[in-house]
């Protein structure tokens, strides 16, 4: 870094910084040169994948698919591959959800304008299921907090949480700022977690991440487990598909309640499998239970109108279990199991059980980004921490928050047992 903070640049970067590789290119490199700036990065680093937030017309509007418009028509292009976030409509089946045309227009055109720039419309917060998957040590650039949570934490690889436009950048320029968790010594732990309760169920993990996550903020917290069966040493988390979707809810908790954006788990994500994660003057933390939690996301109502699965976006796993318990019932309430469109296509056995039941399986879209409020919807029932954070304060629906088998039965009765 020189004396005004400006970032080392190779040759080839001062070329696109001065805008001999076009526009859009420089653009990009005004971007991520100004964040290095920021944050005092000493030199950029090249990135080998990139995942896109900011695409549901409900939090864009017309001033950002305007943005992205224009960068397209200068020539934008990635050059790494590059994902997409949810949109806010499952981009097929919208009308018969009730969408109305008028954001399904405008919706669209935010989806051609990113495609134009050669991205992957994949619109899903698990792009690691989805092929999208980086190796330990890694640099990436990733939007959308849960993600960037899974991709630091389980795959071992190196991103900063970043913005839509930021992100959007480094994959046009291949390059992001060289700071933060891109760098060894901020990948330490600067809080210890003994947790000493039982972690049964996707939903206690998230309650367990949303606890965390309000006491630590934006720091690195290490848990170490004492009870339960992920417990001991395990080689690879991803080929658990039950530890893998929990550890996929705790990351999508910790990042809502808090800003957490990497996590070690004792003998289970990679680089604790590695090395001391652990700072020598980290401070200690103990949770003995889960109950505060609950307390903190669960409301009161009885009735329940909606259940919402897949937040962050439901694995093969989790889709197997929703239609193997909804076999043959008839719901009361509605089910929304929302999924990357290539799981929905791969699973479409699962998915036509699920949908005779009366349930839906939903992709491209969520509950948080998608305009439900305009559904008539008043009680959301969700075994996700996340989207039982924000869903009160994004579409105004009041939540209960529980196991699986919890939201199900609400799906069955139309009612919620505690
Ligand atoms: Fe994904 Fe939406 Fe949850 S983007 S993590 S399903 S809030």
């Amino acid at each position: 870094m020189t004396e005004n903070s400006q970032p080392i640049l190779t040759p080839q970067e001062q070329v696109m910084l001065a805008g001999k590789n076009g526009p859009a290119i420089q653009r990009a490199m005004e971007i991520v040169v100004a964040l290095a700036k920021i944050y005092r990065a000493k030199r950029l680093v090249r990135v080998s994948s990139v995942q896109v937030a900011g695409v549901s017309y409900k939090n864009l509007g017309q001033a950002g698919l305007e943005f992205l418009q224009e960068w397209a028509a200068q020539g934008a292009r990635v050059c790494v591959p590059t994902t997409l976030n949810p949109a806010g409509i499952d981009l097929v089946r919208w009308h018969a959800l009730g969408f109305s045309q008028e954001f399904a227009i405008r919706q669209q055109a935010v989806i051609d304008a990113y495609a134009s720039m050669g991205i992957t419309p994949t619109c899903t917060c698990t792009p690691y299921l989805v092929g999208n998957q980086p190796r330990v040590r890694d640099h990436v650039a990733w939007a959308e907090s849960s993600a960037v949570s899974f991709a630091n934490s389980v795959l071992g690889a190196r991103t900063n949480r970043e913005g839509g436009p930021s992100a959007l950048a480094a994959a046009i320029c291949g390059r992001t700022a060289g700071y933060g968790l891109h760098l060894d010594l901020q990948r330490q732990a600067q809080y210890i977690v003994q947790v000493r309760c039982p972690l049964n169920t996707i939903s206690d993990w998230g309650a367990l991440g949303y606890l965390v996550g309000r006491l630590i903020q934006n720091n690195v917290p290490c848990f170490f487990l004492s009870e339960g069966p992920y417990t001991q040493p395990t080689d690879d988390p991803l080929a658990i598909p039950p530890l893998l979707d929990r550890l996929k809810s705790l990351g999508a908790a910790l990042a809502a309640s808090g800003a957490v954006a990497l996590y070690h788990i004792d003998g289970i994500t990679p680089e604790a499998r590695q090395r001391n994660v652990v700072a020598p003057d980290a401070h200690h933390i103990t949770i003995e239970s889960l109950d505060q939690g609950y307390r903190a996301l669960d409301g009161e109502p009885e009735r329940v109108d909606l259940v919402s699965i897949g937040c962050p976006h439901a694995s093969d796993n989790e889709i197997k279990a929703v239609a193997e318990a909804v076999q043959e019932r008839t719901l009361k309430a509605a089910l929304w199991v929302t999924t990357a469109r290539e799981t929905r296509e791969r699973l479409a056995e699962y998915v036509l059980t699920i949908e005779k039941a009366g349930g839906q399986v939903i992709a491209d879209t969520c509950m948080v980004v998608a305009p439900v409020e305009q559904l008539g919807f008043r009680v959301m029932a969700t075994n996700s921490a996340k989207m039982a954070t924000y869903t009160p304060s994004h579409s105004g629906l009041s939540v209960r928050f529980g196991s699986l088998e919890q939201c199900l039965g609400a799906a069955v009765t139309g009612r919620w047992t505690g």
